[in-house]
């Protein structure tokens, strides 16, 4: 682990006193995140309306989340059918979360990955190298009454918003599960079936303004381990997709999430659909928050390519079938890093 030079844990416990970052948040030069060369016009992922998912236009609303998974495997969604209230609630409370004091903050501090609520800052400062501009409320959040009771007491009533904002949102993802499954011409019910009892988590992202943004990531290039991820985030851009070797910035857009592929996706689809590189970058002027929902198979679930999608010579199975658990041993015993954790699970070839 990089000693962090200063003795608070936490990015927000120093980040507003220094004028430089410590060392052990400097990339080496090859590493940085070269703002300059982001495409911040033009190419953006596209933005899905759901309105009429369930009414004649169906059909339509499939063939363009087929699309957007199979070229950018991001997309952003709007009448998503979680309200603006329980949006709003759950990025006012968040940002409360945050701004409590430092004491409050620890109660909850780890940097065991296997505890299902904890704080912590970077990614995994067990193994990262190299530090990250992020401090983070990890939880798990599926099924509620398992968890709610190690949740954060403080804000008053943030576990109640966060137990709703959690229902809701795991209602438009077996929604979007379906889509999708619908989309790769599979039953309905395929992919949910195949994620097991399935389990969901959730991760308040909170960025502070850093004094030397050019250095450093909130978090580096990564893709997730997810089935799929929900991010609401709020209207401070950061969030930059990789496509067509270039870094493409998504600016945040009111009332939408922004949804994409992960890691147990590509697999389940064979490759149809691919787990896409992400990044957060940091900025000067203001500190920045998202809650990605990251949607997963249960730990006995086995994973493996859906074989309505595996056709002999033409399309060989790219991956084999494992259970989950072992790829998700893998993914928190390292940094986070722009190789793939399933090369481990690639089919052997003939
Ligand atoms: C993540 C992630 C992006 C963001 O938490 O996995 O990619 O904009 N977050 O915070
Ligand atoms: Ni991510």
């Amino acid at each position: 682990m990089a000693a962090p030079l200063t003795s608070k844990p936490l990015v927000s416990d120093f980040a507003s006193s220094v004028s430089h970052i410590p060392s052990t948040y400097v990339r080496s030069m090859s590493d940085r995140p070269k703002l300059s060369q982001v495409e911040t016009s033009g190419d953006t992922i596209p933005l899905i309306d759901l309105r009429d998912l369930h009414g004649p236009n169906r059909a339509k609303i499939i063939r363009q989340i087929a699309q957007a998974c199979s070229t950018y495997g991001f997309f952003q969604i709007k009448n998503h059918g979680v309200s603006e209230t329980t949006v709003n609630k759950m990025l006012t409370i968040a940002r409360e979360f945050f701004h409590q004091p430092e004491s409050e903050r620890m109660k909850y501090y780890s940097t065991d990955s296997t505890k299902t609520t904890r704080v912590s800052t970077s990614f995994n400062v067990s193994a990262d190298k190299i530090l990250n501009w992020r401090d983070y409320l990890r939880l798990h959040c599926f099924p509620i009454k398992d968890f709610i009771d190690e949740w954060p007491e403080n804000p008053v009533s943030f576990k109640e918003i966060i137990a709703e904002y959690a229902t809701s949102v795991r209602a438009l993802v077996l929604r979007l599960l379906e889509a999708i499954s619908e989309s790769l011409g599979l039953e309905r019910d395929h992919i949910s079936n195949r994620l097991g009892t399935h389990a969901q988590h959730m991760a308040f992202n909170y960025y502070p303004p850093c004094p030397e943004p050019e250095l450093t990531y909130g978090l580096p290039g990564h893709k997730d381990p997810t089935a799929i991820t929900v991010l609401l985030q709020d209207q401070v851009s950061g969030l930059q997709v990789f496509k067509d070797d270039k870094w493409v910035a998504v600016y945040p857009i009111p009332n939408t999430f922004v949804v994409n592929i992960g890691d147990q996706m590509q697999v389940i689809s064979n490759e149809k659909y691919k787990s896409v590189l992400h990044r957060a970058v940091v900025n000067t002027e203001k500190e920045r928050l998202s809650i990605p929902t990251f949607y997963f198979p249960s730990t006995d679930a086995v994973i493996g390519p859906a074989k309505e999608l595996i056709n002999g010579q033409a399309s060989p199975a790219v991956y084999k079938s494992f259970p989950f658990v072992e790829y998700w041993d893998k993914f928190w015993d390292r940094s986070l890093a722009t190789a793939s954790c399933l090369d481990a699970f690639k089919a052997p070839t003939t």
